[in-house]
């Protein structure tokens, strides 16, 4: 049976080029063990509430598959094709889903390629997957990802839909939907491409 539709999504900005593929099964096998261990530093762990043990590469195997089961879409994002971390849409709803986006390595973290990337994929979510409104849930000490989030223009919503997807009565929850999200980045979505990959490998 043929693997269904992946996509790409591609920024080049001057001498920078960052792409968000949807990997297939071998990709995400490859990608396994630096995902596995960007997500066991004990500051990411803390960031994204990870209270688990430790993940390893045949864990994070088996959590693409489960994000994919449940309709997600996660995306590797590479610099120059390096992996630089990891991203998906989850708890997808007809118009709504959940984001959340991790740039692994902390020497690479407060860059700028969150907020980059996550432009990236909030243009593949509204455009492609054609999302009304996404969510996202944060702790209330992740100081960058609350920024991030504000900076592509998400505001703070306690609505029962946002709200359901917290996993701890103090997470906070944001939303942005698509019309503030087109009118703010205009300029810079006009240079994103979103388009289908020919047939991984
Ligand atoms: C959260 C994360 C994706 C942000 O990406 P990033 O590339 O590090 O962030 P950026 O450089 O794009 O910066 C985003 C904003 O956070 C601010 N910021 C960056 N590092 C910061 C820090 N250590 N403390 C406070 N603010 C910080 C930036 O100034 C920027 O704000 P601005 O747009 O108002 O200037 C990344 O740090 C990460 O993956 N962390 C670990 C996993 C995680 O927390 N994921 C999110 C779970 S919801």
């Amino acid at each position: 049976m043929p693997e269904p539709s992946l996509w790409a999504v591609e920024w080049r900005r001057g001498d920078e080029t960052l792409t968000a593929i949807e990997p297939s099964a071998d990709e995400v096998r490859r990608a396994a063990p630096a995902l596995a261990a960007y997500y066991n530093d004990a500051h990411n762990r803390r960031m994204m509430a990870h209270e688990d043990d430790p993940f390893d590469a045949a864990d994070v195997v088996a959590y693409y598959h489960q994000l994919r089961d449940g309709g997600g879409r996660p995306f590797l994002l590479q610099r120059e094709g390096v992996l630089l971390g990891d991203a998906d849409f989850r708890h997808p709803e007809a118009a709504t889903a959940e984001f959340a986006i991790m740039i692994g390595d902390r020497a690479t973290q407060g860059r700028g390629l969150g907020t980059r990337f996550g432009l990236m994929l909030h243009a593949f979510g509204f455009q492609v997957l054609g999302l009304e409104r996404v969510y996202i849930s944060v702790i209330p000490a992740n100081a960058p990802s609350r920024a991030l989030f504000q900076r592509l223009g998400y505001q703070v919503d306690d609505s029962p839909a946002a709200r359901a997807l917290i996993d701890d009565a103090s997470d906070v929850t944001l939303s942005l939907a698509r019309p503030s999200f087109a009118e703010a980045w205009r300029v810079e979505t006009a240079a994103i491409r979103c388009f289908p990959r020919p047939q991984a490998s």
